[in-house]
């Protein structure tokens, strides 16, 4: 019988590829999303892939009946991957308190809905955020957690606090999982993200201008201390993360871990500046970018990137793809959206 998975958030950009990575490897799952930044036709998009619609139920994870609702309905689940929270840096400066009471009332939720049916398997998103701008690169998951720049990074690092604590109290297995940069899309170009509105990602955004929805992309700073002055990131392909959960639950699973909780980075170990991100974009789309510096954004980090020893070494996953698969798999991405659309 397969093993049945609460994927929260599923619908949405990470947790629709991780689906597609779990269905693969045989696990049965099931979506809980509100669907606030997200769109249901998803679900048909991941059956063009794996030929399974997943199962979905729509409702808020902050409302706290309805979850525990769900958790008596369907009492038969082996693992649960948390990743429904909101995620815009920007927008959380402006509406703070929505942030916290999304990101932290909805954990609290299902961890509570967790215990109540004696599940004890985790897997949550967290973020490279939560590092700030390390004193040291590449950073190791023992860099010292510095104070969030914005509300966003503050409810990733209560939400590994809470984590921690209900583990070390209460016997939950949990993996913590610290994305650097995810970008790209499904080699099938049917899912991908689909950020609404204005996007604030880089990838997007180059995508968006590339194609003429945007008309042109501002490049924050390039006085930065770095080579060519704009600031550097880790860009992981959202497969190859998408990867990396299937790989975290089946340690938990298989009662591989080492301790009851763990903490993984997920990047690739490269560092790549915005004008070799740009560059990328240029080489695989064969066209000229129309781009702009500008000043820096306010609360960005300079550069980060990740030491990818202990995911490697412990966890047995490493990132295969390199920035031009990443930018190629953005760039048809983009193009099957304007097809999809006309
Ligand atoms: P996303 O917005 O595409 O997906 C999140 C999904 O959660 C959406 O479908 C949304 O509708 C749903 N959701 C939000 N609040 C909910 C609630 N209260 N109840 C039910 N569903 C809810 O974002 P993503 O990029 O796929 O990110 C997934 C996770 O990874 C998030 O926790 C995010 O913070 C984390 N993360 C993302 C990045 C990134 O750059 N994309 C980097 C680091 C960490
Ligand atoms: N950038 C531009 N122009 C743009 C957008 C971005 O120059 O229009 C630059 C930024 O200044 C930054 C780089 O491109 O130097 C990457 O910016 P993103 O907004 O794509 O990504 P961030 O590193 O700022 O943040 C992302 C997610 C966060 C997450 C973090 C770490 O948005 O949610 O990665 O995982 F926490």
């Amino acid at each position: 019988m397969k093993r049945k998975i609460l994927v929260t958030g599923g619908a949405g950009y990470i947790g629709s590829h991780t689906v597609v990575e779990l269905q693969e490897a045989g696990f049965e799952v099931v979506i809980v999303d509100n669907l606030s930044n997200s769109y249901d036709s998803v679900l048909d998009n991941i059956k063009e892939i794996t030929g399974i619609k997943p199962r979905f139920y729509h409702f808020d994870l902050t409302d706290a009946e309805r979850t525990k609702d769900f958790f008596a309905e369907e009492n038969d689940i082996a693992g649960v991957i948390h990743f429904a929270a909101l995620k815009a840096v920007g927008e959380s400066m402006q509406k703070s308190v929505l942030y916290y009471k999304n990101n932290i009332f909805s954990l609290l939720n299902v961890l509570e809905g967790m215990k109540m049916s004696g599940l004890d398997n985790l897997v949550f998103s967290s973020s490279c955020t939560v590092y700030g701008q390390p004193d040291t690169l590449p950073v190791t998951e023992q860099a010292p957690i510095k104070k969030a720049y914005s509300p966003y990074g503050h409810t990733k690092q209560i939400a590994e606090e809470i984590i921690q604590n209900v583990s070390s109290l209460d016997g939950l297995h949990a993996i913590l999982l610290r994305y650097f940069n995810p970008i790209g899309a499904h080699p099938s170009a049917k899912i991908g993200e689909l950020p609404l509105g204005v996007p604030n990602n880089l990838v997007p955004f180059i995508t968006q201008t590339a194609i003429g929805i945007r008309e042109e992309l501002k490049v924050f700073g390039n006085d930065y201390d770095t080579p060519d002055g704009t600031a550097i990131r880790d860009y992981i392909h959202v497969v190859d993360l998408a990867k990396a959960h299937v790989v975290a639950l089946r340690r938990m699973l298989e009662n591989k871990q080492k301790e009851k909780l763990e903490v993984f980075n997920l990047g690739t170990g490269n560092g790549f500046s915005v004008l070799e991100v740009i560059q990328a974009f240029e080489k695989v789309s064969k066209q000229k970018l129309n781009y702009r510096i500008v000043g820096r954004r306010p609360g960005d980090t300079e550069k980060v990137w990740a030491a990818t020893k202990l995911a490697n070494e412990e966890l047995g996953w490493k990132a295969r793809k390199n920035l031009f698969e990443m930018m190629e798999s953005a760039w048809n991405w983009e193009l099957a959206l304007k097809k999809r659309n006309s």
